[in-house]
């Protein structure tokens, strides 16, 4: 029993490989930076069309994004987009990380198939917001005490 699922968890496995990049897979298995912080200095939050939740949490320190977290509720691809953007904006500039867009992520990514464009396009879509959450809370700093 335990050889068919082996061979099963190879050839599933084998299959994942022909469709993703290592780099993808590596996020998709081992998510970074998973869980949101309290009082972020920038959080988005976006449900995509497809119900899927991506939450990203930042905090800034002297115009560079020294952490980035997540939290999402939905599919692999999802998280593992979501993971590559906390990695991709880490350490950038507030400049830098607004290059972090759809086809930044998918590049990243070593190309993504098409059914899963709109799980990256939902990462950056939630990085921007917590970006201007970011700047609006830098403009009026008193906001940060009472937000997420
Ligand atoms: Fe919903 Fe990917 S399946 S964002």
């Amino acid at each position: 029993m335990d050889d068919i699922a082996d061979k099963l968890q190879k050839e599933i496995l084998n299959g994942i490989k022909k469709r993703y990049s290592a780099v993808f897979i590596e996020h998709w298995q081992n998510p970074r930076n998973w869980g949101i912080m309290d009082g972020a200095d920038g959080y988005g939050k976006i449900t995509g069309p497809c119900g899927d939740t991506i939450e990203i949490a930042l905090m800034v320190r002297d115009g560079v994004v020294d952490k980035c977290t997540f939290d999402s509720d939905g599919c692999g691809t999802t998280v593992a987009c979501a993971s590559i953007v906390t990695d991709m904006v880490t350490g950038r500039t507030i400049i830098g990380a607004r290059r972090v867009t759809e086809s930044a992520i998918v590049d990243h990514c070593g190309g993504l198939p098409d059914e899963d464009l709109h799980c990256a396009l939902l990462a950056a879509k939630t990085l921007h917001k917590a970006l201007d959450d970011y700047e609006e809370k830098k403009k009026e700093v008193w906001k940060k005490y009472y937000s997420k």
